[in-house]
């Protein structure tokens, strides 16, 4: 069973990937970390994030065992993330590796912003997480708050509006609601009412799917 998660920065569609993977006693990838781990790649090397060779290399080098969440999600990572995973070859790098994740049983839960268009379009259920862009910045805030001093609220929202435009205009992969997808919009929700918005999505589906 594959259980396939998108929306914008900050949705909070890892947290809710997470939790849904617990939930179900499934696997869990926060794809969004991959390419994290790219750009964290090219600038320990010192290569320029335009260097599209450098981005591949590291895309096709990538290990998910090294994956390391609490020294990836920085800002300046979720920024130089967003410019690499424009490049059409980093992405292709990514594919299988994220398909073959998706086939672990008993079942696997991938969050990001091409799961249910592009890496799993035949998921069993598909979550587009949404919130206002306001209200993801003041989650992000929150959270880079209790990491230490981070970026204030304001520069919080200008980095996801500038994303959001990126991520969902770019040529390769936009960030969009497959057609197939339940929409789930948090902005509304604390994180155990979306949970379970999310539960009652996921077994309504696989009902379905059943009879
Ligand atoms: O947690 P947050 O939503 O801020 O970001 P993330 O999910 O860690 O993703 C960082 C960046 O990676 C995004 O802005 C996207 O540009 C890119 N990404 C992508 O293109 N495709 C995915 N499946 C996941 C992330």
């Amino acid at each position: 069973m594959i259980i396939a998660i998108d929306g914008p920065a900050a949705s909070g569609k890892g947290t809710l990937g997470r939790k849904l993977a617990t939930h179900y006693r499934f696997h869990h990838l926060d794809t969004g970390l991959l390419y994290r781990g790219v750009a964290a790649r090219l600038l320990a090397d010192g290569a320029p994030l335009d260097d599209r060779e450098a981005a591949h290399r590291a895309a096709c080098d990538l290990d998910i065992a090294d994956l390391d969440a609490t020294r990836l999600r920085t800002a300046e990572l979720g920024e130089g993330a967003s410019i690499i995973a424009a490049y059409p070859a980093v992405r292709l790098a990514l594919l299988e590796l994220q398909r073959d994740f998706a086939r672990r049983a008993p079942g696997a839960v991938l969050d990001g912003r091409d799961i249910g268009s592009v890496v799993c379009p035949h998921a069993d259920c598909k979550l587009f997480v949404t919130a206002s862009a306001e209200e993801r910045a003041r989650r992000r805030a929150r959270e880079f708050a209790a990491m230490g001093a981070g970026p204030s609220y304001e520069a919080v929202l200008a980095d996801i509006q500038r994303r959001d435009a990126r991520d969902g205009t770019r040529s390769n992969a936009p960030l969009v609601m497959a057609s197939d997808a339940v929409l789930l919009d948090t902005t509304k929700l604390d994180i155990e009412a979306a949970l379970q918005a999310a539960i009652d999505i996921v077994d309504g589906s696989a009902n379905l799917a059943q009879g």
